[in-house]
């Protein structure tokens, strides 16, 4: 079945850094879940070039989100980073994923966990019901190679206002930055500085934990999780960890 596409415009394209954008495009009316994802397209040189992008909107805001990184010999990423206001672009028609709220079991706290541009469903997540709804606790983590790249900060202030359970956890792996912890995420689960600096206990009995973003940490982190007797969730064999790989 050939797919379906909605051509839309570039409301906003910031730069948080060279290599680091958000584009606001006008709203077309999609229905998906937050955490979902969909599929963003150009044509190039006579071709449509298509990748998929995790919403940052909740669903039924005005306008569509969506948080990306040029990849420098990437097909499409350097030409989306490049888009002005009033650019055209195409975004089918079909938002997917599983990444979503409502896939999960109950616990008392769930865990949002990131690297690079895999914060963006989260971001999404945070300002729906269902988390605060079915969590006593949410910690949003969030792992950058550089402190510059820790983007959104706004948005997540805003959310802990309004959510006092929100606990935001950052880190920086390749320079010294305040407030955040140094390395990668598995060593701090290993070593306890990530429960430390939650201040809240990750566990089988009581975690349920959504990883997105590189995929080698989606690897590294469900092998520290395990040696807490964690496993990856399934509808049919229920767990603690759902993952969604970016690429
Ligand atoms: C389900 C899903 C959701 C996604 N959501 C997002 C999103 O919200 N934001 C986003 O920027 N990307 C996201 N991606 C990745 C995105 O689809 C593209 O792969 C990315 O924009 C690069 O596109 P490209 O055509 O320039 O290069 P590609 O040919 O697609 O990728 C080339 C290489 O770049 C690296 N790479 C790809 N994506 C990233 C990334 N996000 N961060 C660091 N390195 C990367 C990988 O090594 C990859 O092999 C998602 C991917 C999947 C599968
Ligand atoms: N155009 C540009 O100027 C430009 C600039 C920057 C990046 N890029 C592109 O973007 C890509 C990088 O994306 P990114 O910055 O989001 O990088 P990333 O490599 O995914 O790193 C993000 C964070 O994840 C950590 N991480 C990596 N592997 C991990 C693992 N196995 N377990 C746990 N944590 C892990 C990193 O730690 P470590 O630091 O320890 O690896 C870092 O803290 C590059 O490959 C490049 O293509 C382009």
């Amino acid at each position: 079945m050939s797919e379906k596409w909605i051509e839309t415009r570039v409301v906003e394209n910031r730069h948080w850094t060279e290599a680091l954008f958000s584009l606001r495009l006008e709203g077309a009316k999609l229905s998906f879940q937050a955490g979902q994802f969909v599929r963003l397209a150009l044509d190039v040189e006579g071709e449509r070039v298509a990748r998929p992008f995790s919403f940052v909107n909740p669903p039924g805001d005005p306008m569509l989100e969506f948080y990306g990184i040029v990849v420098p010999q990437g097909p499409l990423s350097p030409r989306l980073e490049k888009l002005r206001p009033g650019d055209a672009l195409y975004v089918a028609t079909n938002p997917a994923g599983f990444l979503v709220v409502s896939e999960l079991p109950d616990a008392e706290t769930l865990w949002l966990v990131s690297t690079g541009t895999g914060i963006a469903p989260f971001l999404s997540i945070l300002r729906t019901e269902a988390p605060w709804q079915r969590f006593r606790n949410v910690v949003l983590v969030h792992a950058v190679r550089h402190s510059r790249e820790l983007v959104y900060r706004e948005l997540i202030e805003q959310v802990k206002r309004e959510r006092h359970e929100l606990t935001y956890v950052s880190f920086v792996s390749r320079e010294a930055a305040e407030s955040s912890l140094a390395g990668r995420i598995p060593a701090a689960i290993r070593d306890g500085r990530l429960e430390r600096a939650a201040g809240l206990a990750l566990g089988a009995a009581g975690s349920q934990v959504m990883l997105c973003g590189n995929p080698e940490m989606l690897t590294d982190v469900t092998a520290a999780l395990a040696e807490r007797g964690m496993r990856k969730h399934r509808r049919r064999a229920p767990g603690h960890i759902s993952v969604e790989s970016f690429w």
